[in-house]
């Protein structure tokens, strides 16, 4: 039966109603809470002292280097929900060490929902995939640099960045992904190793110099200043007795030796002289340089962060001398400087 024109009409204005509430309430915040403490709260929970002060830093890129059980995700969880449900069109990305772990961060956010009595989803929740009636989306990635630079992002969380292969690539995907949008960069991590970028991001004031950076040892989380229950900080305890370096990385969010190191740092750093004296090639040449000991020449040849390094030392007796040293940012200056070819340039 075709339906009268009355009812035709009807039914057009019904739809026309509905796409307009649509399109208001995609317009309005999702929550009445315009503060992300309040927020926090509102959730069911109190942000810790140093939660309070990440959750609040409005600088673009943002670094956490926090101990172990510290709070970290969830102050990233949080902090993510919250601009997904007050800012319309907000896209966030999730980035971990694995999928899995990413998947779970999303996992933890689409739980909190629950805490919220109101629906703000647009359709049911996808596994790793959130997409509110604001139009924002919250997603978790693969720790894949192709992936992400085809996205267009306003946050890129990096959940333990510390702990992310192929960091330097991926760090250059995102900047890329967060370009149009002038959009923000947060990572959190305890230490890793040091030839890592999320060492350099929080050691180097030059290359590094717009990161705001955020430390949390265990003792700045022990209950009830933060969520670590000291019957877990003493199993922990027990099992990083034989380890100082992991304790040090993980509770005290602390940089340690890297563990496949084959001299030690103490050690090294107390064979370091300030300001050594070194002898040329015309020292040499012009025999102010006895010959008649042992000389070693070693390199350090370095890719990625630190600097090339070339020494030579002079052996005697049971005493070692530095005679020659040139640092360089790149093994290729190195070689460079040394007159050697590109040809025989080693493979990165
Ligand atoms: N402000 C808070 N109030 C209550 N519970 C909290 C708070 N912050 C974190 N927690 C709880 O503390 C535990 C640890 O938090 P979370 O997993 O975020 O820490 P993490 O630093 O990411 O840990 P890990 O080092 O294992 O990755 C979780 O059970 C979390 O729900
Ligand atoms: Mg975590």
């Amino acid at each position: 039966m075709i339906p009268s024109p009355g009812r035709r009409i009807n039914r057009y204005y019904e739809n026309l109603q509905n796409e307009r509430e649509r399109d208001q309430a995609s317009n309005r915040p999702l929550i009445d809470e315009t503060d992300v403490v309040e927020f926090f709260k509102h959730l069911g929970f109190q942000a810790t002292v140093y939660q309070e002060k990440l959750l609040r830093d409005k600088s673009q890129f943002v670094l956490a280097r926090w101990s172990r059980q510290s709070g970290k995700s969830f102050a990233m969880a949080v902090a993510v929900l919250f601009n997904a449900l007050t800012r319309k069109g907000f896209r966030a990305a999730i980035v971990a060490p694995s999928k899995r772990q990413s998947l779970k961060m999303v996992d933890r956010i689409s739980r909190l929902l629950s805490r919220l009595g109101r629906d703000v989803l647009e359709g049911p929740p996808r596994k790793g995939r959130l997409a509110f009636r604001n139009g924002s989306v919250i997603e978790a990635l693969p720790n894949n640099p192709d992936t992400i630079r085809g996205e267009t992002l306003n946050v890129v969380v990096l959940d333990e960045f510390a702990y992310i292969e192929h960091d330097k690539e991926l760090y250059d995907a995102i900047i890329f992904a967060l370009s149009t949008t002038n959009g923000s960069f947060y990572e959190t991590s305890t230490p890793g190793s040091r030839d890592s970028l999320f060492y350099a991001m929080a050691t180097d004031d030059e290359q590094f110099v717009d990161f705001s950076r955020h430390h949390v040892s265990y003792k700045d989380a022990l209950k009830p200043n933060g969520p670590i229950d000291p019957e877990f900080l003493e199993k922990i305890r027990r099992q990083y007795q034989t380890d100082p370096g992991r304790w040090k990385r993980e509770m005290e969010a602390d940089f340690a030796d890297d563990e496949d190191a084959y001299l030690p740092l103490d050690l090294i750093e107390s064979c370091i002289t300030e300001g050594p004296e070194t002898f040329t090639q015309d020292d040499a040449i012009s025999g102010r340089l006895a010959r008649t000991s042992q000389f070693f020449v070693g390199t350090d040849l370095a890719p990625k962060i630190d600097l090339s390094v070339v020494a030579v030392i002079e052996k005697i007796g049971r005493d070692v001398y530095l005679l020659h040293e040139t640092a360089l940012p790149t093994w290729h200056s190195l070689l460079r400087g040394y007159g050697i070819s590109e040809s025989l340039e080693p493979e990165t």
